[in-house]
């Protein structure tokens, strides 16, 4: 299963991702993460990437499909992957199919998570993270069992730098701007699927497992 999950900022990407990687056994590749990290190490490449981050812009394409080239060439997704967050602009799209077809392994899906823009901005006001382990919580619907403290590893829970409202206003500009033409992009080659975003994260997961078994749109 080679599956891209599409999105807005807040639809529940990283959610189903790691839903969908527990269920398929496959990597969830998330470029957001890819590129948090690299900021955490500190090294220019990094600090450069910050800059994009914190300001709710895109990192530049040929940074990002490099990160990505570099990450399924890993032995791990050659048994399949979900791309989180990638591709986010009709360039990625299309260097994506060009890394694909050199692989030979070319996209079974492109999932796209459609979500009320309304309710974005609560969802992403209301998130923390873990610091450690990346875990997700929202804090009404999703709180962890101990406030501020991961359930997983308990490690402090924190809000992420891009997620104050003036940032996610602007992330989400970006996404209507640059992010969706992709869906139009996958939608011509016949492998676009819509599922509806809302409703708690299982009953989501089972929506999305149920187009990829129909292949319908
Ligand atoms: P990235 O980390 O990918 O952020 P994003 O696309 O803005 O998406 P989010 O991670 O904010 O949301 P999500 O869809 O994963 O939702 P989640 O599951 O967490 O990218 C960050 C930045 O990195 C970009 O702005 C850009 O600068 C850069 N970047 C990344 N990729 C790039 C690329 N390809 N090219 C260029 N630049 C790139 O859920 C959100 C909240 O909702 C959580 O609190 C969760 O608990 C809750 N929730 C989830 N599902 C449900 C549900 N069903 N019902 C109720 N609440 C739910
Ligand atoms: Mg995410």
């Amino acid at each position: 299963m080679r599956l891209v999950l599409l999105g807005a900022p807040g639809a529940g990407k990283g959610t189903q991702g790691e839903l969908l990687a527990l269920e398929l056994g496959v990597p969830r590749i998330a470029t957001g993460d890819l590129l948090r990290e690299a900021m955490a190490t500190g090294t220019p490449l990094g600090n450069a990437m910050r800059e994009y981050v914190t300001r709710g812009e895109l990192v530049p394409d040929e940074v990002v499909i490099g990160i990505v080239k570099e990450r399924l060439e890993q032995s791990d997704a050659e048994r399949g992957f979900i791309l989180d967050g990638f591709p986010r602009t009709e360039a990625q799209a299309q260097g994506l199919e060009n890394l694909l077809k050199e692989l030979r392994r070319p996209l079974t899906a492109a999932v796209y998570l459609a979500v009320d823009p309304e309710d974005l901005m609560e969802r992403l006001t209301q998130r923390r993270v873990c610091s450690q382990c990346g875990a997700t919580y929202h804090l009404t619907g999703r709180p962890p069992k101990v406030a501020g403290r991961c359930d997983v590893c308990h490690a402090e829970l924190i809000q992420r730098a891009d997620d104050s409202a003036e940032v996610i206003k602007r992330r989400l500009e970006v996404y209507q701007a640059q992010t969706e033409p992709v869906l139009g992009f996958y939608e011509r080659l016949g492998i676009l699927r819509r599922v509806e975003g809302t409703g708690s994260p299982k009953e989501v997961l089972s929506r999305v497992k149920m187009v990829l078994k129909e292949g319908s749109v």
